[in-house]
């Protein structure tokens, strides 16, 4: 089977190397690579390098290099194809049945041009936001379209002649629908040069020649059937791209009309699709994009992204439309890229993880922009893992990046641009703004409402933690709560041992799940070893390495002078037989962190160790509580 370039492409666009190596070989992060011991080779030291914004590894003992299929193929000593398929089911593109993807990429030319009869056909009133061709007409668009056509010395596809000469040519040949879409660029780009208004439009916003030129801008006549008598051989192929289309009444049109043209380039800088912005506001819609089609696919492209990885773009910059991409590169800011008149999902944003782990996301100063940042923040967080972080730059009122950077200059934007917070901040202003922070009801809900989001961050990272942390301080509670019951040390739970080993070898196996006990530590008594343990992970918590195997060997530092009961517990447990997998070992954790507050609870109200009527109700109220948990992961199993 043969796969075609751009699937592979594809695939690959949404593979992340570090992901499919990282399951293979242990990676460590450093700096903007991740290494790791060779598993081409033996060796003690690493010098296995991953790199994410290059998607290729290399390793510098072996010279063993190349990219994520290079390394499942060698890794696992499997053909192509094999390794092929497996990436095709895990990233959701299809590979195609045999030649089937050829032909998708092929429409069939005619021999004959089509015969476009003249119609009598009126142009419709000046400004017409319907995109129904008029019934009636007033003059011929064909001949007003020759008129204006023998003006085209360099490209004239519909000549007779040389149309002609191509039919001769191309009858038998199928057409090729990135041959077609590079053509039909190259013709709205030779249609500017005949449109006053066009190229006053693009003037008024300021582009330079250059920049008209380096991004491809055309212009499409107004014309109904401009495309048709252009292409008169590629019907079909106009048709596959979205670019006729048949009015209710069964007349075909050109999609754009009378507008300036973005073309879209992919990542490779194939032409796969167009934009087209009417030349004024009152006209509605404003902007006109090609509708997917094969080669076209929205939600796995960024405008811009092509361009600026040619400019070597370090720091990316995710805006709303093409015209602010165009302005901030044009100004200088390469890594502006905007989605294609969708909203940004998951595809989007991984593709800009890619190419750098810190990323900037713009968004309007008015409601609709909040919306938009909230909406892309719940996208973003699943996300964030591995170091990787957002930025929010949220636009002064009533701008947008075009209209900032030409009132700005370059420097004041960056400046501006260099202030954008970091997520934390943005989401405690996000969250807090709607509630008043002052007052201890304000506070839970912030809380509450942050717990709703951190649901939604990597399970494993720290960030989840950190973040909580982070709001706690900012909203003025003291983390380091002390127990509000009395505990005194007679209050032990001996009968508890075995629940409390497993909790002290998971804490030791896997500290990030520290997170799960610390509502122990206020329950339990103090003499026994999980608190003693539980409070020194409340101090160094904050200081923990990211490294899961780095972060290990600091709690066992810290933890030294229990060094021997450690020991002890740990050849006792066997826990990492039951931690293989990170879900396995969270699970396990909330598990027994649950039990263990449990016990401590009933033992308190059983041995009536509370001072008050309100504590024993508050200890009630958290039996019960935990007893609706137990039963709702009841229901889960
Ligand atoms: P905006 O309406 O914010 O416009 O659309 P803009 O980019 O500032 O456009 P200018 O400066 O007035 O030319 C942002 C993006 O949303 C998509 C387009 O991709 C546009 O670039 N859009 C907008 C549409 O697809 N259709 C529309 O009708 C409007
Ligand atoms: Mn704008």
């Amino acid at each position: 089977m043969a796969i075609p370039q751009h699937t592979i492409d594809q695939i690959l666009d949404r593979t992340d190397i570090v992901d499919v190596i990282g399951q293979r070989v242990k990676l460590k992060k450093t700096g903007r690579t991740y290494s790791g011991c060779c598993p081409f080779h033996q060796e003690k030291s690493p010098s296995f390098h991953v790199y994410r914004d290059k998607q290729y590894f290399h390793c510098f003992g072996c010279q063993a290099n190349g990219n994520a299929i290079r390394f499942l193929m060698d890794i696992d000593g499997r053909n192509f194809v094999d390794v092929m398929k497996d990436l095709s089911s895990q990233s959701g593109i299809e590979l195609p049945k045999d030649n089937q993807d050829t032909k998708r990429l092929s429409y069939k030319r005619e021999i004959k041009p089509t015969t476009i009869a003249p119609k009598k056909v009126a142009t419709a009133p000046e400004n017409n936001s319907s995109d129904q061709p008029p019934i009636v007409a007033q003059h011929d668009p064909f001949e007003e379209f020759q008129q204006n056509n023998h003006l085209d010395s360099e490209f004239n596809p519909h000549d007779p002649f040389i149309a002609f000469e191509q039919a001769e040519q191309n009858s038998t040949q199928d057409g090729n629908l990135y041959d077609l879409l590079e053509n039909i660029a190259l013709y709205y780009q030779q249609q500017l040069p005949r449109s006053q208004t066009a190229q006053q439009y693009f003037r008024q916003r300021g582009l330079s020649i250059e920049t008209i030129q380096y991004w491809r801008l055309g212009y499409a006549p107004e014309d109904w059937q401009h495309l048709e008598k252009a292409f008169p051989y590629d019907t079909e192929g106009l048709r596959q791209l979205g670019l006729i289309r048949t009015s209710d009444n069964g007349r075909d049109f050109n999609l754009l009309r009378d507008r300036v043209i973005f073309p879209i380039r992919d990542a490779k800088g194939r032409v796969v699709g167009f934009g087209g912005r009417a030349l004024n506001d009152e006209i509605k819609p404003k902007y006109i994009n090609s509708p997917d089609s094969e080669v076209f696919h929205k939600n796995q492209l960024l405008y811009g992204l092509y361009e600026g990885r040619k400019q070597k773009a370090q720091d990316w910059l995710m805006v709303e439309g093409y015209m602010d991409v165009i302005a901030l590169q044009q100004a200088g800011i390469y890594g502006a890229v905007a989605t294609l008149g969708t909203a940004s999902n998951t595809d989007h944003l991984t593709i800009l993880f890619k190419q750098n782990s810190r990323i900037t996301i713009a968004f309007d100063g008015d409601a609709a922009g909040q919306k938009a940042a909230r909406r892309t923040l719940e996208i973003a967080l699943p996300l964030l893992s591995d170091g990787r972080e957002l930025k929010f730059f949220v636009l002064p009122d009533d701008q947008d990046p075009d209209s900032l950077i030409r009132r700005e200059g370059l420097e004041n934007f960056n400046r501006l641009l260099q202030q954008a917070p970091l997520l934390s901040d943005f989401v405690f202003a996000h969250l807090s703004q709607n509630h008043d922070v002052s007052k201890p009801e304000g506070k839970s809900q912030v809380m509450g409402e942050l717990r709703q989001l951190t649901e939604l961050l990597p399970k494993h990272g720290s960030y989840r933690y950190l973040l909580q942390q982070f709001f706690r301080e900012k909203l003025g509670f003291n983390r380091k709560w002390q127990p509000q019951v009395n505990n005194d040390a007679s209050l032990s739970f001996s009968t508890k041992i075995d629940a409390e080993q497993y909790v002290i070898a998971i804490l030791m196996n896997h500290p990030y799940l520290y997170i799960h006990f610390e509502p122990l530590r206020a329950l339990i008594s103090h003499d026994q070893l999980l608190f003693k343990i539980l409070n020194i992970f409340n101090c160094i918590f904050d200081d923990l390495p990211d490294d899961p195997e780095l972060s290990q060997y600091y709690i066992l530092g810290a933890c030294a002078n229990h060094h021997h009961d450690l020991q002890h517990i740990l050849l006792n447990t066997q826990i990492s037989d039951y931690t293989a997998s990170p879900e396995q070992a969270d699970k396990l954790a909330e598990d027994f962190s649950i039990k263990l507050q449990y016990q401590c609870l009933q033992q308190k109200i059983k041995s009536k160790k509370f001072t008050s009527i309100a504590e024993m109700r508050n200890l009630k109220q958290r039996i019960y509580e935990i007893d609706c948990k137990r039963s709702l992961s009841l229901l889960e199993e």
